[in-house]
């Protein structure tokens, strides 16, 4: 058993399987904060430790929750969740709605096509040094 829970532990990361689905957990109506603690203060919204789990799946043993990073940007792009929670963006304009999602699927591009509809869109700024640190 401690053998085959190893071996699926190693396997989730390869697959890209995530071990926790928003769907599963959606009636018990959790704020998105309760995990992704950064998600309206800080530029990352995070991910969660084994320990925010485990207060409630207490008779389990620590195991590696991956993440499918389905919403990566690159390191020359500027962006900050903060920024979005004080302007009112909700997380449902950018990742839909997560909780009826068993596995996240991407919502809304990161490409910066579909940074900049939405900025025009908003009336926010589309100088390029909002977004990048062009020229030094
Ligand atoms: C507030 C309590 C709570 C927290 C926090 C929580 N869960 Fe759950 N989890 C539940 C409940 C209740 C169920 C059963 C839901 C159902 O199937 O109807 C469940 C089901 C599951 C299941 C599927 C059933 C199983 O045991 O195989 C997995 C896997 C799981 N949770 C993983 C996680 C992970 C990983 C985290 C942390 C990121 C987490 N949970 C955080 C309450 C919680
Ligand atoms: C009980 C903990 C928990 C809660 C509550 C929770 N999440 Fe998550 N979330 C996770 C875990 C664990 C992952 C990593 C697994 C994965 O990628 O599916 C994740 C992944 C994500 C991702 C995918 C990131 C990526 O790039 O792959 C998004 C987007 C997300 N959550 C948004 C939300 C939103 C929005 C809410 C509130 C409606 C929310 N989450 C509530 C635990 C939680
Ligand atoms: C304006 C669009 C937008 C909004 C609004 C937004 N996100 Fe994100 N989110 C992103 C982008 C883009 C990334 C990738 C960030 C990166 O790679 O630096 C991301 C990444 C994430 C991740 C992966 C972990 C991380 O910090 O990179 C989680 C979890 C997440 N968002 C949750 C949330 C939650 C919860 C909310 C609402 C409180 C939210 N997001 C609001 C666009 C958004
Ligand atoms: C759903 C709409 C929406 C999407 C998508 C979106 N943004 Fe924004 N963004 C806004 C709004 C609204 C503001 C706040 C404008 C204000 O307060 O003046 C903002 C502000 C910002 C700011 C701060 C600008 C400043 O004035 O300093 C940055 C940086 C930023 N966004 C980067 C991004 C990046 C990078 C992406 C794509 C990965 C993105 N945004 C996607 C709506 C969006
Ligand atoms: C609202 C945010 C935002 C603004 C404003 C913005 N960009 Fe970007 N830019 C991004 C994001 C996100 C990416 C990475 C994703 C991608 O490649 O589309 C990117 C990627 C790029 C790249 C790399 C493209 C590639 O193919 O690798 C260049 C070059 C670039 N931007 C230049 C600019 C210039 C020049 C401006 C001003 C005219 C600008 N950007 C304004 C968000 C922004």
């Amino acid at each position: 058993m401690r053998v085959l829970l190893f071996i699926t532990g190693m396997l989730l990361p390869v697959f890209g399987e995530p071990s926790f689905s928003h769907k599963r957990h959606a009636s018990l109506n959790l704020e998105c904060t309760f995990c992704h603690t950064g998600a309206v203060t800080r530029e990352r919204a995070g991910f969660p430790a084994w320990k925010t789990c485990h207060t409630c799946h207490t008779g389990k043993a620590e195991q590696p929750i991956p993440s499918q990073r389905i919403y990566k940007l690159p390191d020359f792009v500027f962006f900050s969740h903060a920024r979005h929670a004080t302007a009112q963006v909700d997380c449902t304009s950018c990742h839909g709605n997560v909780k009826k999602q068993a596995k996240i699927e991407l919502y809304r591009s990161t490409k910066m096509a579909a940074c900049v509809d939405c900025h025009k869109e908003n009336r926010a700024t589309v100088v390029c040094n909002a977004c990048h640190e062009l020229g030094q």
